[in-house]
C-alpha cells in the first residue's frame, strides 16, 4: 500500500514528452503500474532491468520503451532503494539490478528515490550487504581482493537451491560484500577501482536526489 502511495506521488512529477527512467524492484514496479494508469502523452521510457521492461510491456507501455542508447538525455528517473541515509548515501542492488540503474539514475536531470521508513538508516550498510556486479570469469579473485583490501566478507550470490550463481541482465555475477563497518562515499570509487568490478550498489554521487519516504503513519516525508 505505501509503495503504491509513493508511486502515485512520483507519477505527479511526470509531464508529457518526458524521457523517464524506470527503476527496478518492487517499488519501481508500483511506479510503472501507476504510470500506465496515468496515461501521460508522449513519454519515452528507459527501463533499468529486463523485469521492469517486461512489466512495462504488460501494462501497455511497450510503445514508449527505448534502450539507453536510443536517448540522448533522461529528464527524470524514479527508483527504489535498499537503504538511504539522511545525507543521501544510497544502497541498491539487493534485487540483482544495479548497473543499468546506476547508468540511468546518474544520467537523469532529476532522480527520485522511493523508500519505506525502515529503509532510512543512520549508516550504510545496515541490514543489507553491498551488492557488487563482477566479471564472471574473475569472480573469486575479485571477491578475495575486496576482502583483502577492505576487510569483511564477500560471497558469490547464488540462486535458491543448487541453481548456481545469479546472472545479471548484463551477463555478470554478483558478489555480496559485508564490510567490517559503515561505509562513506569514497567506497564507491574504491570498489570501482578493483579490476573485475563492473559496478557496485553504492550510489554516492546523487546527493541532489529527491527522497520520498512512506512513513508508518501514512504520511510522506520528502528530503
Ligand atoms: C534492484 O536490484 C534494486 O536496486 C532496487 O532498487 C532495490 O533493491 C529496492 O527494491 P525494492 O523496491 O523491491 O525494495
Amino acid at each position: 500500500m505505501s509503495k503504491a502511495t509513493l508511486a502515485r506521488e512520483a507519477v505527479k512529477l511526470v509531464k508529457p514528452g518526458m524521457v523517464v527512467g524506470l527503476g527496478s524492484g518492487t517499488t519501481a514496479r508500483e511506479f510503472i503500474k501507476a504510470l500506465a494508469e496515468a496515461r501521460i502523452d508522449g513519454v519515452v521510457l528507459v527501463p533499468t532491468s529486463v523485469d521492469s521492461e517486461i512489466l512495462a510491456q504488460e501494462v501497455g507501455l511497450g510503445n514508449a520503451l527505448r534502450p539507453m542508447w536510443a536517448v540522448d538525455h533522461v529528464d527524470l528517473a524514479v527508483d527504489g532503494a535498499d537503504e538511504v541515509t539522511r545525507d543521501k548515501l544510497i544502497l541498491k542492488g539487493r534485487g540483482g539490478a544495479l548497473l543499468r540503474e546506476k547508468i540511468v539514475d546518474y544520467a537523469a536531470d532529476m532522480f527520485v528515490v522511493l523508500i519505506e521508513e525502515h529503509k532510512l538508516v543512520e549508516r550504510i550498510p545496515k541490514a543489507s550487504p553491498v551488492p557488487i556486479e563482477v566479471v564472471p570469469w574473475a569472480w573469486r579473485f575479485v571477491a578475495r581482493r575486496i576482502e583483502r583490501e577492505f576487510g569483511g566478507s564477500a560471497r558469490l550470490r547464488t540462486g535458491e537451491g543448487k541453481l548456481g550463481p545469479v546472472v545479471t541482465d548484463n551477463g555478470n555475477y554478483i558478489v555480496d560484500w559485508t564490510p567490517p563497518g559503515p561505509l562513506d562515499a569514497s567506497a564507491e570509487d574504491r570498489l570501482k577501482a578493483v579490476p573485475g568490478v563492473v559496478e557496485s550498489g553504492i550510489f554516492s554521487k546523487r546527493r541532489d536526489a529527491v527522497v520520498l519516504v512512506a512513513r508508518r503513519d501514512g504520511t510522506i516525508l520528502s528530503f
